[in-house]
């Protein structure tokens, strides 16, 4: 056993990486050789170690399996051509994981367990990041309550852990996409800026009643006219209408303030375009589509990055883009893929070296 800082590290007796074909990775399928775990009691957060990766025993009266405090993020570590190991924007994702822990009633985590922690939990599984185009080790830190009674109330103990996934792309065909108008996935004065695993769990049934008319996720709308678009699927959404880029607001409080989100608006406004952060309503961009304005239509997330989409339904109106004419979501995800590999300069500075 070493210990660094705060921090005790147990090493894997063996690594599971050879039986691991990094060339063909479904997404979050495999997990690397070791996880960070900390817990939280008595105010302070303690028992913080990094150790072979293993299943938890956990007690059936464990808070969040019955009322589910619990909250994650995602993030991602690429390779350059040298063989140097980055992790893309985590500050952005220890922030918001903090915005969600505030929400969601637990205590918050110290940055230097976050970040720290990540560094040498990503250093000492180094070897799983997958060095292909489209390909990253994807950074999953959650958080969870621990207190051992159901009675509903805050926590008073809970755990924080990151697990680390080598990937291959989350999204990997453009998507058809079903505009919701029956479910919601948040509304005013609700939980959609946190990312709260509830969301997702939310979200099933609509995602599974869209994939039964034959669509791969639903573009979510306001929860009180059904006329404003939030998010898609599990990514934030834009749509270039002429020369201008809009994306919706993150003012209502509805939507997941994605750090692909503002990457892409920060690369958009460098490619020329005007961005527009608003709300943006359904009948807005099909009469953009009529006046043949609606150029692209792309969701943008950790998991994801950009992804096209080909067809959006609404009603029985059907609207049908040629995603192989597309230049900006492309053009938009080589700079962001450049950028990550080491291919292009860094000139915001959103990689963290390790
Ligand atoms: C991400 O983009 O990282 C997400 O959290 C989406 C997901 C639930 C896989």
């Amino acid at each position: 056993m070493i210990t660094t800082m705060d921090i005790t590290i147990s090493k894997a007796e063996q690594s599971k990486l050879k039986d691991v074909n990094l060339e063909n990775l479904p997404f979050g399928k495999f997990f690397t050789d070791h996880m960070l775990e900390a817990d939280y009691e008595n105010g302070e957060w303690k028992n913080i170690e990094i150790k072979p990766y293993q299943p938890l025993l956990l007690s059936p009266s464990l808070a969040v399996l019955h009322y589910g405090q619990s909250i994650f993020e995602g993030i991602k570590a690429y390779k350059d051509a040298d063989d140097n190991a980055s992790i893309f924007r985590p500050k952005d994702n220890f922030e918001r994981f903090n915005i969600s822990a505030t929400r969601m009633q637990m205590p918050t985590v110290p940055e230097e367990l976050f970040m720290e922690g990540m560094k040498q939990l990503v250093t000492l599984d180094k070897n799983w990041i997958p060095n292909k185009p489209d390909h990253s080790l994807y950074i999953r830190p959650f958080m969870f309550s621990t207190d051992e009674l159901i009675g509903v109330r805050p926590s008073d103990t809970y755990k924080f852990m990151i697990i680390l996934a080598p990937t291959g792309p989350y999204y990997s065909k453009p998507m058809r996409i079903y505009v919701e108008e029956k479910y919601v996935r948040a509304a005013k004065g609700g939980v959609g800026y946190a990312k709260a695993a509830g969301n997702y769990a939310a979200a099933m049934y609509a995602t599974a009643e869209a994939k039964k008319k034959g669509y791969d996720q639903v573009l979510w709308t306001d929860a009180f006219e059904h006329k404003y678009v939030q998010e898609c699927g599990t990514m934030n959404v834009f749509f270039i209408i002429g020369n201008t880029a809009i994306t919706p607001s993150m003012k209502q409080g509805t939507i997941l303030d994605g750090v692909t989100r503002r990457s892409t608006i920060t690369l958009l406004k460098e490619m020329g375009f005007a961005v527009e952060e608003r709300k943006l309503g359904i009948h807005e961009i099909i009469e953009a589509y009529k006046a043949n304005l609606l150029f692209e239509v792309f969701g943008t997330g950790t998991a994801a990055t950009i992804s096209m989409i080909k067809e959006l339904r609404y009603k029985d109106f059907e609207m049908h883009f040629d995603v192989d004419k597309w230049k900006t979501a492309p053009l938009v995800k080589s700079w962001l893929n450049d950028i990550r590999e080491g291919k292009r300069p860094d000139k915001y500075n959103w990689m963290v070296k390790l």
